[in-house]
């Protein structure tokens, strides 16, 4: 029997139902958690991580698969965004192949989104497809890319352009390993879990925005209320986004709503290459100029667009977005992969806990939208 996590949220897919646990050294008990979800038949994983994320958790991930009696295949990738490539994935398999490993095998993710929409996208595709579990290591991976079954890889004129939907069969969420996160980690990961206090539930907003700016380094331990935070936080956020993916899996609907602050997000890093923003600071700005469009739209109160723009800036300091082009900005949401007969649309605020979708207002408005929200945040 593997060990109670402190929370456990279900994903509720049919035969592809999965577990999301939740709680501090959970990473300890990663090797009875497979066990349960993958069954005796499970022998081997091979397991993508990167070097930074290795050097702290390898150790404890190894040690509880080996006491699982489930062998491991270590794959480290490089370390950031620019490695989300399809060479990348093809370095796996080749690596999978020259090990001859079957489909009786698995993948295990070990890291932020990176790692794990690299890895589910490998395990999409190897041998036409092998299962794959998630130990999410930041907060953003926590409260959203490890849940959902989104996996790609980037092209150089946009993220995530190619990719397969592919569940996972199990996350196990360590909320102990976000204590060594950087800074502006956090602070991506916070700007994600302000995007589902806004197209959701105007309550997390509210508790998220009193608790800004909110970080645990590795030197002290945190306090029971700091752990109950976190922990319930990360919960409520997989919990909205489990509900939405149960609902409409492959985004024919409602699953765009997840999508608030990413159309000018994602071409925010494009332009800048992914080598400036952090993917969630991206979001931060896409949805602060979200608001602003839906407040030029008539779609928003301003007031509460300024609410959003306030809680943008408690998260923390954004770097300095001198020298980028709001032109360049909306010439590169064209390449966004909603786009419909090239027309973009946005999900927007109509009020705090509550977003529509609609067509894009003028290049000029969009400019205009863009440039004051990479001044203003
Ligand atoms: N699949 C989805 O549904 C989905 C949703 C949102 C975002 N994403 C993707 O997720 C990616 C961003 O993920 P991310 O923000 O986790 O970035 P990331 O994976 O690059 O991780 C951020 C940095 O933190 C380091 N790190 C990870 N865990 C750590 C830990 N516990 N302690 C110290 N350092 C640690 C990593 O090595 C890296 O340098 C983007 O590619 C984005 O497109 C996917």
């Amino acid at each position: 029997m593997p060990p109670s996590p402190l929370t456990t949220v279900p994903v509720a897919l049919a035969d592809r139902a999965y577990d999301i646990h939740i709680g501090p050294g959970c990473r300890r008990e990663i090797g009875a958690y497979a066990r349960a979800a993958f069954g005796e038949r499970l022998k081997t994983f091979v397991v993508v991580s990167n070097p930074t994320v290795w050097e702290l958790y390898g150790g404890d991930v190894l040690q509880s698969l080996r006491a699982a009696d489930i062998g491991a295949e270590v794959f480290l990738m490089g370390d950031g965004e620019r490695f989300k490539t399809i060479r990348t994935a093809e370095k796996l398999w080749d690596f999978c192949i020259e090990r001859r490993i079957e489909r009786g095998a698995a993948f295990l993710a070990v890291g932020g989104g990176v790692v794990g929409d690299l890895a589910g996208f490998a395990a999409a595709a190897y041998l036409r497809g092998v299962p794959f579990a998630q130990m999410p290591t930041t907060l953003l991976a926590q409260i959203d890319s490890s849940v959902g079954g989104k996996t790609g890889v980037n092209r150089p004129r946009g993220k995530n352009l190619v990719g397969a939907f592919h569940q996972p069969v199990l996350v196990v969420a360590d909320t102990d390993t976000l204590r060594t996160l950087p800074p502006r980690e956090w602070n991506a990961g916070w700007h994600e879990a302000l995007k589902y206090g806004v197209i959701r539930d105007a309550a997390l907003f509210d508790r998220l925005t009193a608790a800004m700016p909110f970080r645990l380094g590795p030197d002290r331990v945190p306090t029971a209320a700091e752990q109950e935070f976190l922990i319930e936080t990360v919960a409520e956020c997989c919990r909205i986004k489990a509900g939405v993916v149960a609902r409409d899996e492959r985004e024919a609907g409602e699953r765009k709503i997840l999508n608030f602050g990413h159309t000018v997000g994602h071409a925010i890093e494009a332009v800048t290459r992914y080598r400036k923003f952090r993917h969630g600071e991206a979001v931060g700005i896409g949805m602060v100029a979200a608001c602003d469009i839906a407040v030029k739209t008539g779609v928003l109160a301003a007031a509460d667009a300024a609410r959003v723009a306030e809680a943008v800036r408690r998260v923390g300091r954004m770097p300095s977005a001198r020298g980028i082009s709001a032109a360049e900005v909306v010439a590169a949401l064209k390449y966004d992969k909603k786009a419909s007969g090239g027309a973009v649309r946005f999900i927007l605020p109509r009020a705090i806990g509550e977003v529509g979708e609609y067509a894009a207002p003028s290049d000029a408005v969009l400019r205009r939208c863009v440039e004051w929200a990479l001044k203003n945040v």
